[in-house]
Parts: C-alpha cells; structure tokens; sequence
C-alpha cells in the first residue's frame, strides 16, 4: 500500500497513526516510492531534541533539481512546467514546458560553474517575479549551491545584512522590475548594498526593463549573453540529504534575521507530499500560488512542492489591483487554474471592491482555494467561499511557518470537513501540542496555549545559518524537548486547531513576517529619536499594521511632527523595506519597562488597539506610572 496519497478521511486518520506509531516505515516508505535516489539512506530520521540536531534520510544522495525536472522528462517532456504571466496583460503569457526548463537550467548551470560557483557556496537571488527566479533557483539546486532568495521588496541595507550574514559569492539580479504600473530599479538597489558586501565577486543581471544602469567592470555581467554561449548538457551534483539546499532569512523578536536553513531530502520530500495532499492535486491541474517566491510560501509552493510532482505552476509577475482589481479572477480564466492558494490580506483587499469585478470572470475552473500568512477571519473566509469558490471549493486554511518548510496543520481538500477560521487537523507526520504558561501540556478543548510540535517531521529547517544556538534558543528552549512555533493556538471538541495569532513580538502584517526589532531599529537611526517601540494593531486588509511609540530625543523644540513622521517612516522603507512602514505613531516620554529593561509590549499592544483595561500582571514594571501618560496621550 502506499502512502502518498490519502483517499478519504478515514485513510486520513489511518495515515496519521501510522506515522505517529511508525514514523521511519511512513516516510520510508513514501521517501523510496515517490522520488529518485543515487543511494538509499541508511536511517530515516535521527534527532536530539534536546540539542536542536534532526536529519532525515541519513547518508542517501539525491539532487533536488533532477528530481523537479529530469524525472518527469520521458512522460512529461512536453507538459508546461511553468506559465509565466507578465505584469503587463497584453505582453504574451509564456508557456515553459518541462524540456525547455531542463535546458534553460542546464545552461544556467553551466554559467553558475563557469562563474566559480561551487557546491556549498551561497549564491542570493534577488530577483522580481520571472521565469529567470525559478531558473536560477532550480539551476543552484542542480550544482549544489546554496540559493538565499532575498524578497526583490527589500531595501539595500537589508539585503546587505542578508548577504553578509550567509557571506555569497554571487548576486542574480535584474536591471529592474514591474509591479503594477511601477518600475523598481533593483539593479541599483544592489549596487548600494554591494558597497557594504565584499564577499560578493559576480552578479549577473537578467534583462526585464531596459531600465539604465551602470555595469561594474570586472563584476556585473549581463546574463543573456552567457546563456547564449553555455552548453545545456549538465551533469548534476551528487548532493547529501542534508546538504542545505536554501537559506530563507525570517524576522524574529529580537536581532538580525534569521537565516533559515533547508536541507535538501527532507525538505523534498515533504514539500512535495505536503502540495500533493492539501491541494488534491491530480495530473494536469493548474496551480496558482498568488505568493512571491521570495518568502517561503513561493519556494515550497510555487515552485518546489508542485515541480516534483510535474504540474503545472503559475508564476504572475504583477499585482491583483492592475491594470485592475480583476486581474486575479482573469488570470484564472485565461489559464483555466484549478487551485489558487492566496493570502488573507488579499482577500480582504479584494472583498472591499466592487462584486463586478469577479463576476465578469468565469472562475469554474476552480477546484479548490486556499489561504496562508495570517489568521484568516470569518468574514473573509465567507466572502472567499461565496465568491472565489461559490461553495463548491473546499477552502484550505494552512498554518505553517518559514521554518516548517511545509504546511503542517490544514485541511485536505475534499477530505477533511471545513470549518471558518480553523486551520484544522495536523498532516500526517506532524504532531501538535498545547503547552500552558508552567510547561504543562493543556489536554483541555477551547483553551488557549503555546503550539509546539512534540515530533520531527522531514521539512523542519535544521539550523540558523552561522548560528546554531540560537536555533537552539529560539525553538527548543521555552518547551524543551519540543519545537516551539510562537503561535497559540486552541484545539475543538473534534480536535480541530485554531490558531489564534502569535504569542511573541513577531507582527504579521498583510502576510509578511516583520520582525520587532529590525523596524525598531530603523526608528532609532533617525537623528531626534531616543527609542522606539512597536506593536500590531488591528486593520481592516493587512490583519494587524504596525503602532509605533517613539521618544524623541531632547533637543529642545521638536520640529514639525507631521514630517517626522513621514522622515520616519522613511527610514524604515531604507532599512527594512517599505511593507515595515508605521501606520500610527505616537511620541511618549518613556516606554513602560521591567527592571530587567524588558519593554512590557502587551500593555503597548493593549493601548494600541484601544482597550485600556485588565494590564494584567505589571509589578515587574519599573515605571508603572507611565501607562497612564501613554493612555492620556492616545488619540
Ligand atoms: C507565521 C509564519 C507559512 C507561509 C507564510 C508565512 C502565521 C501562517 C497561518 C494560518 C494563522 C498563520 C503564523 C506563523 N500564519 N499561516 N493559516 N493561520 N496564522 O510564513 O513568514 O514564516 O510566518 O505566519 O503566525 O507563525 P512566515
């Protein structure tokens, strides 16, 4: 019997016991059935939690990119791997068949090694949303580099950190990039963060705008010309399962970003499974991911989870509101997609506009939708369900994470019954817990706790790029022995989850990740600022936005608050990116403080969202008088 496909709802709970009793024969099992291996492991996990030390498919050799490609080439040469959608509609859509993308990344490839790039070193993409993204990745993958895709969203002094912190040799970039009726000049925005990265020999720029730019003698390269000129026979790299096969960079509470490492096996074999089930997805459906590859969602999503198991992926370069609100729902029916997987915030963006706009649009293509990022609320979920799936769509709500590599908790399409704001029931393999505030598991329904996973499951990131304890302290310290995700969550009578946002200082805003502490620290580089704190705040289409308190510093008379405001927000958009600006801000005197210095970011959260009552616990406080000034000041 096989496991890679789960049937009904009872093969579903068949399935998971089994990988809870027998984990190593579950996912031996569909790890030996479902992909190609130059050699077989020897153990199927072996883990420490306690030490933050997991592997998957110990000693096995496998290359990721001839399993998303080379595979499928004697019974899918000629099916479309990839359709590209241009920003602009009435540029022509491109339909990347599976024999054409083996040789676009061959030869990709072959100008990767002809540029130095060696296995194992770190190669960042930053790149906006064309074919050339996946090519590069997938063209990492086969000679065993390292890709960290950098979201083309970013400022320069964030790419910088990134570049440096995974220490790259080579940047693939593009002179500029479209989104909606805009032109982002990447190119020069690489040239800015170079100055701060020596490590970085080559970049090779792909061609999108005809956008001027300046070429770097003895760095930059325009990348057509050498693809012209590379061969597209290449030979793959013999990779180790947990060889890493990305860096992804995540914001966290506290610090610098996060360099999420991937390894390759695990990390296939649960992508692949994890797209396969979730989305019901059968030999030529058309998947559309509406995410950008740069975050998480698009490497296992777009790209990844749907390339190994030979479908048909949609990668749009554009953005829903042009050249109208209608362009979600005309893609659709242009390329006849049968699962569309978007995120909350762009529901509820798309909600606010007129009902015409989708109606005019034959969506019956559709089979199943799904959201991911955030919470998603109910009228949302309503409004998706009436209008995106017209009831007759399974909606799949998952909840995974950057570091998860995969969903985790969701439904299964036309398996498991849905219900509004409930991501559901945990995938095989993957086992959940509640823990309350003592580190005891909560077995009680409808009661909120921290989610941990009690288990490792194959997509699990391994480590912290250059920094392993950290992993250590950030995952397995709070609830040792166990994964800690800074989620809470609660579990229904039936065992369905719902999680109910994070217990951390992480903010979700539209879907993105932000970090606290990189956003406050772009506030405090402005000149009149002392200090600087930030929460989440409810919103009407990003789910939370950010609320900043910020004390000046005193320089005497404070200057126009209104351009302050704007200066501040620009120094986010130049440090962070400009999806991290403020959208309120308020000047306070002090910030309400433990004595260990700890700012108490509940109270600021209460305060923001507008509920001045029940601070809970505030001995701690050192100054406890300033929550009352902070209220007054409030408008
Ligand atoms: C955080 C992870 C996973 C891809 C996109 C975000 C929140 C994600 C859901 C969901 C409620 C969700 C969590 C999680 N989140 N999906 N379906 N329901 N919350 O990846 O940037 O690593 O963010 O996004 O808070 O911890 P990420």
């Amino acid at each position: 019997m096989s496991y890679y496909k789960i049937e009904n709802l009872e093969q579903y709970f068949k399935h998971y016991n089994k990988s809870v009793r027998e984990p190593r024969k579950f996912w031996g099992k569909i790890a030996e059935e479902n992909f190609t291996w130059y050699q077989q492991w020897d153990k199927v996990v072996d883990f420490n939690m306690a030490d933050a030390e997991i592997k998957w498919f110990t000693e096995a050799k496998v290359n990721m990119a001839k399993n998303c490609i080379d595979r499928h080439l004697n019974k899918r040469g000629e099916k479309t791997a990839i359709i590209f959608e241009p920003n602009d509609p009435t540029e022509q859509a491109l339909h990347i068949t599976y024999n054409d993308l083996h040789q676009r990344v061959c030869k990709m490839a072959n100008v990767l090694r002809e540029q130095g790039i060696e296995k194992g070193d770190r190669v960042c993409i930053y790149l906006p949303m064309i074919p050339e993204l996946a090519v590069s990745m997938l063209a990492c993958a086969r000679i065993g580099a390292i890709h960290s895709v950098v979201f083309a969203g970013f400022s320069a002094s964030a790419v910088a950190t990134r570049i440096l912190d995974s220490d790259c040799k080579m940047v693939i970039t593009s002179d500029g990039g479209y989104r909606g009726n805009k032109t982002i000049e990447l190119k020069s925005i690489i040239d800015e963060a170079l100055e701060k990265c020596p490590s970085v020999s080559s970049v090779l720029v792909v061609k999108r705008t005809n956008t001027e730019i300046t070429m770097k003698q003895d760095r930059d390269i325009w990348l057509q010309p050498l693809l012209d000129g590379a061969s597209d026979n290449s030979v793959a790299e013999i990779m180790d399962s947990e060889d890493p096969l990305f860096i992804l960079y995540t914001s966290g509470s506290t610090g610098k970003p996060k360099g999420m490492v991937h390894t390759t096996a695990g990390y296939m074999v649960y992508s692949a499974y994890t797209f396969k089930n979730v989305f019901n997805y059968e030999e030529n459906d058309i998947f559309w991911c509406t995410a950008d590859i740069g975050w998480i969602t698009g490497h296992s999503y777009i790209l990844y989870g749907p390339l190994l198991n030979g479908a048909t992926t949609v990668i749009f370069e554009g953005v829903p509101s042009y050249p109208d609100f209608s362009r979600f729902w005309e893609i659709i029916e242009k390329h006849k997609v049968s699962q569309f997987y978007t995120a909350p915030t762009a529901i509820r963006a798309l909600a606010k506009e007129n009902l015409e706009y989708i109606q005019k649009h034959h969506l019956k293509t559709l089979k199943v939708i799904g959201s991911v990022g955030e919470p998603i609320n109910e009228e949302a979920w309503h409004w998706y369900n009436d209008n995106v799936g017209t009831k007759k769509c399974p909606i799949v709500d998952t909840w995974w994470q950057t570091e998860t590599g995969g969903i985790m908790i969701s439904p299964l399409a036309f398996i498991t019954p849905t219900k509004p704001t409930y991501a559901t029931l945990p995938l095989p393999g993957v086992q959940p817990v509640l823990m309350d505030d003592k580190g005891i598991e909560i077995e009680r329904n409808q009661e909120v706790g921290s989610l941990c996973i009690a288990f490792p499951w194959p997509g699990i990131a391994r480590t912290i790029w250059g920094n392993h304890q950290r992993y250590k302290d950030t995952y397995f310290s709070a609830f040792p022995g166990k994964f800690f995700t800074g989620d809470g969550a609660l579990r229904d009578e039936v065992g369905y989850y719902r999680i109910t946002g994070r217990v951390d200082d992480v903010v979700i805003v539209s879907g993105h990740n932000l970090g606290t502490a990189p956003i406050e620290d772009a506030i405090n580089e402005h000149p009149a600022v002392a200090e600087s704190a930030i929460v989440g705040f409810p919103h009407d289409v990003k789910g939370k936005a950010l609320y900043g308190y910020v004390i000046l510093k005193e320089t005497g008379e404070i200057r126009n608050k209104e351009n302050l405001f704007k200066e501040i927000n620009q120094h986010i958009s130049d440090h962070v990116g400009p999806i991290a600006k403020l959208d309120k801000i308020q000047y306070v005197s002090g910030l309400p403080k433990t004595r260990s210095g700890k700012i108490m970011r509940r109270i600021l959260r209460k305060i923001a969202e507008g509920d001045f009552s029940n601070f809970g616990d505030t001995s701690t406080l050192l100054n406890p008088e300033i929550i009352e000034e902070i209220i007054a000041g409030k408008h």
